[in-house]
């Protein structure tokens, strides 16, 4: 039986990442993974296959044939016969994916990671080590970390079906645009594959359980958000309250209740974004004692431990933001842990991304957490349309918020609506990182004319010294 200082299971951004990271450290290691793509293994779970890579791709191919139609004029270019061939969108997007899945399949070469394709299961403990079923091959491993990952939670009322009912893999695929494409859930999913499919034509209605919009996002920004998407044309139905899912031929009828009345909705495609749930079937859990929280998370402390020994847990399978960059940083922690390194994840420096037209991206706390929490704070805004970058792009929507301790001025949260609001917020979160104040901030030289300007004159507007409002 091969031996292994380290095995991950899972081959996503915490599992992979984790897996190079124990190779660098000198580690042997093993990576089980048992995602397949078009007939074939695959590395880098559901963020490289079905998540965020195939997504952003979809994104920007949508936000192009959107500018196409609607923005070019305004710049004096005058376009005709626009046409819109979904199969090679679809055959660019695949081949973005296999680009980086590929990528990933090198790397493990490169650092000499063996990969098994396939389930991996716990056995039993033997000696000092874990045996674990590695795609049908028994290996031992000295550390197993667990890095299984997540999977959409099912609505019991509207069963993924693969066709007409569908999750985020689904949603990505679609042959063609649907005539009406209904959404539940205004989440991120939601909201990211909803504007997709309606920029390249579908009528979208989305119907979402809660009655604020984006409860998790700054109050401002979701406020604005609402706005700016509902001219946009998505249909976003709020307190709604679903109690029928029913396909009928090639539709399917939604039956719901809005402000105590009842409503019907009838679509030709569904997507069902309603969370996610972690994934930790065919581990052999059980078979090892290996504890579950009771929403089915692996239980883990500070340090990724678990309740066994040498047995780790990383990225959405432990729960907390199911974000990829949040699961990559715990793979490099908990390698770096196990190595006896200092392996750390500042979960107060997150950034947070919704990839809509504009971008929502934040790092930090909202000003209803600090209100919530009796935290004073002054805050800075400033407008996308006051900025000479943003205005000669044509796209000038949004602008970013800057919120800091009233007293000794340390940024606690950097809000942005905006293009490129994404790239636009890693100085914000390098900045938390080392926990700067707005005045560094609004001090540090930004190029001109440049979008990030907006960044720095939010500072300037949260200390009082706005130059530009
Ligand atoms: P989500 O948690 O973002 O949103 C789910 C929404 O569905 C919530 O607003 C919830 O109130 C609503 N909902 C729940 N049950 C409902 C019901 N019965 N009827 C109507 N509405 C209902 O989850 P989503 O969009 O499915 O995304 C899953 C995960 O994937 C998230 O945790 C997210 O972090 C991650 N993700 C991150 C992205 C990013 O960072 N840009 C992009 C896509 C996904």
């Amino acid at each position: 039986m091969d031996k292994f200082d380290v095995l991950v299971v899972g081959g996503g951004p915490a599992g992979y990442v984790a897996a190079i990271r124990a190779a660098q450290l000198g580690f042997k290691t093993a990576c089980v993974d048992a995602f397949t793509r078009n007939g074939k293994a695959s590395l880098g779970g559901t963020c490289l296959n079905v998540g965020c890579i195939p997504s952003k791709a979809l994104l920007d191919s949508s936000e192009r044939y959107e500018a196409l139609l609607h923005d070019y004029d305004q710049h004096g270019i005058t376009v005709a016969d626009v046409k819109l061939d979904v199969a090679k969108m679809q055959a660019r997007k695949d081949a973005v994916v296999d680009k980086l899945t590929g990528g990933i399949q090198y790397l493990f070469k490169k650092n000499k990671i063996t990969g098994f394709h396939g389930l991996g299961k716990f056995v039993r403990r033997e000696g000092d080590a874990w045996v674990v079923d590695a795609a049908g091959t028994e290996v031992a491993a000295t550390h197993v970390i667990v890095a299984t990952g997540s999977a959409p939670r099912q609505l019991p009322l509207a069963p993924f079906d693969g066709d007409l009912v569908v999750e985020n893999e689904g949603a990505l695929a679609f042959a063609e645009v649907p005539k009406r494409l209904g959404v539940i859930g205004s989440g991120v999913i939601g909201l990211e594959l909803g504007s997709v499919w309606r920029r390249l034509g579908a009528q979208v209605t989305v119907l979402e359980a809660l009655p604020a919009f984006l409860a998790a996002v700054d109050e401002t920004v979701a406020k604005e958000a609402a706005r700016e998407f509902k001219k946009q044309g998505l249909d976003i139905h709020l307190g709604v309250n679903i109690s029928k899912v029913e396909q009928q031929g090639r539709v399917v009828v939604l039956t719901y209740a809005e402000n105590g009345a009842e409503q019907t909705l009838t679509v030709d495609k569904l997507i069902v974004s309603i969370g996610r749930v972690p994934y930790t079937q065919n581990l052999g859990a059980e078979a090892v004692g290996l504890e579950l929280t009771d929403r089915g998370f692996v239980k883990v402390d500070g340090h990724y431990k678990t309740n066994l020994p040498n047995v780790y847990g990383i990225g959405d399978v432990i729960g907390g933001a199911m974000l990829a960059h949040k699961a990559e940083d715990e793979g490099v922690a908990v390698a770096e842990l196990i190595a006896g390194q200092a392996g750390h994840v500042n979960y107060d420096a997150i950034p947070w991304v919704i990839y809509t037209s504009p971008e929502i991206a934040w790092v930090g706390k909202t000003e209803q957490d600090l209100k919530a929490a009796g935290v004073p704070y002054k805050t800075g805004r400033f407008n996308f349309a006051a900025n000479g970058r943003a205005l000669g792009h044509g796209d000038p929507r949004g602008f970013v918020k800057v919120i800091a301790h009233a007293e000794t001025d340390e940024l606690l949260g950097v809000h942005i609506f905006g293009a490129g609001g994404s790239e636009l917020l890693g100085e914000a979160v390098a900045l938390m990182e080392f926990r700067a104040s707005a005045e560094d901030l609004a001090r540090t030289t930004h190029g001109h004319p440049t979008l990030s300007e907006v960044v720095k004159e939010a500072a300037l507007a949260a200390i009082g010294r706005a130059l530009h409002a």
